[in-house]
């Protein structure tokens, strides 16, 4: 896959523009959004008045990759830092949690003034960050939070709340659409419970179809409506594959309907989907996220109903227009002081606003990205 510099270095130029633009407006007690808007805009002192070098190393710590966007990511930092004048250090976890915690570790030895971290375990990060912080490090959690510290001074976010809604609506928008009349059959399937994301995603969309289960017009036929009975382990498509195919023999081998089912992301979907094909069911309404191209393309054939589109280039933009303010020794920009709450302190933010993404507004969305769009038929 891959983007040319021109969009990253353009996405880098309006964060920074953003940047300049709000950068005296300091504020601190502004008022908390769930939706990112330029005028919301206030920003965040790094603790203790950082001022990072010109040139400086920074790392960034990205966990597996267990969707595009993160592999998308990894190119983007190690461009657009590189553009910025920085030098990037950009590892992924593969591994799993050691080796993230060695990699941070690894990063401060040299000497790295901002670590951004995607963590593979939001919560198993606390002695290294405050390790980064004690060498004087800016610490930058990138997609997901990062849990019970307080080393950590950002986080720069697509609104996962609202993903969750708006993956909730799209499910009972598209049941509406393809299936009929109410009552539905529906399942359930979440992130993975070692992601700070994966509780908001399952919250915001259970914000919307809790009421139609109460109502009766939505059945989960199995009965799992836990977060923990629908979780993920690791995001690993196997891992939603093998739950799907329990459920499908379990309860709609004796010609129940399976009508939707609510996924978090495309890599889960698509398991989901063969599943459901190998057993010979017929296509659910099923939600995603990410907007990987394989999704994409299925979207436009009317298999998977939806995703949703969290423009890479303009998060990893956001986080350099960031370490670009540490560098001239502003604050970094944020817009959000309520929502992300880490179990010791709520972690200012800056949340990026998701779109839904369907067969009707799929090319309108991807018209100006370089991997998706434009659209064509076939
Ligand atoms: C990201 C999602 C992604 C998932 C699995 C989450 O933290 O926000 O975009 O689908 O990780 O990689």
């Amino acid at each position: 896959m891959s983007r040319s510099l021109k969009g990253i270095v353009a996405f880098a130029a309006v964060g920074a523009f953003a940047l300049a633009g709000c950068s005296s407006e300091r504020s601190g007690d502004e008022e908390s959004t769930s939706s990112a808007t330029a005028d919301t805009q206030s920003t965040v002192a790094a603790e203790g008045g950082t001022c990072i070098d010109e040139g400086a190393t920074i790392g960034v710590a990205l966990p597996q990759k267990t969707s595009e966007n993160w592999v998308l990511a990894e190119q983007l930092f190690n461009d657009g830092l590189t553009e910025a004048g920085f030098s990037p250090i950009v590892q992924f976890a593969n591994a799993g949690v050691t080796e993230q915690q060695n990699q941070i570790l690894a990063m401060v030895e040299q000497d790295a003034q901002v670590v951004v971290v995607g963590a593979v375990d939001g919560s198993q990060l606390g002695s290294q960050l405050e390790t980064a912080k004690d060498q004087g490090a800016t610490v930058i959690a990138y997609d997901r939070l990062v849990k019970n510290t307080d080393a950590v001074d950002a986080y720069i976010a697509f609104d996962n709340f609202r993903v969750g809604e708006l993956q909730g609506e799209a499910l009972l928008q598209g049941l509406g659409e393809r299936k009929g009349e109410a009552p539905y059959n529906i399942e359930l399937i979440a992130g993975s419970s070692d992601d700070a994301n994966s509780i908001p995603f399952f919250e915001g969309a259970m914000s919307k179809l809790q009421p139609e289960i109460d109502g009766g017009n939505l059945v989960v036929t199995s009965g799992q409506t836990t977060f923990e009975q629908a979780a993920t382990a690791g995001w690993k498509a196997e891992n939603a594959q093998k739950r799907m195919d329990t459920i499908v023999s379990g309860y709609y081998s004796d010609g129940t309907e399976l009508d939707g089912v609510l996924s978090p992301n495309d890599t889960l979907a698509r398991a989901a989907l063969t599943s459901v094909s190998q057993a010979g069911l017929d296509t659910p309404v099923i939600t995603g996220q990410d907007s990987e191209v394989e999704s994409v393309k299925s979207i436009v054939a009317g298999e998977q109903y939806s995703t949703i589109y969290k423009d890479t280039r303009e998060l990893v933009a956001q986080t350099i227009a960031s370490v670009v303010a540490l560098q001239e020794c502003g604050d970094i920009p944020i817009n959000d002081t309520e929502q992300y709450d880490n179990g010791v302190k709520v972690v200012p933010a800056f949340l990026l606003e998701p779109k839904i993404v369907t067969q009707e507004n799929a090319a309108e969305v991807y018209a100006n990205d370089p991997t998706l769009g434009p659209l064509t038929e076939g």
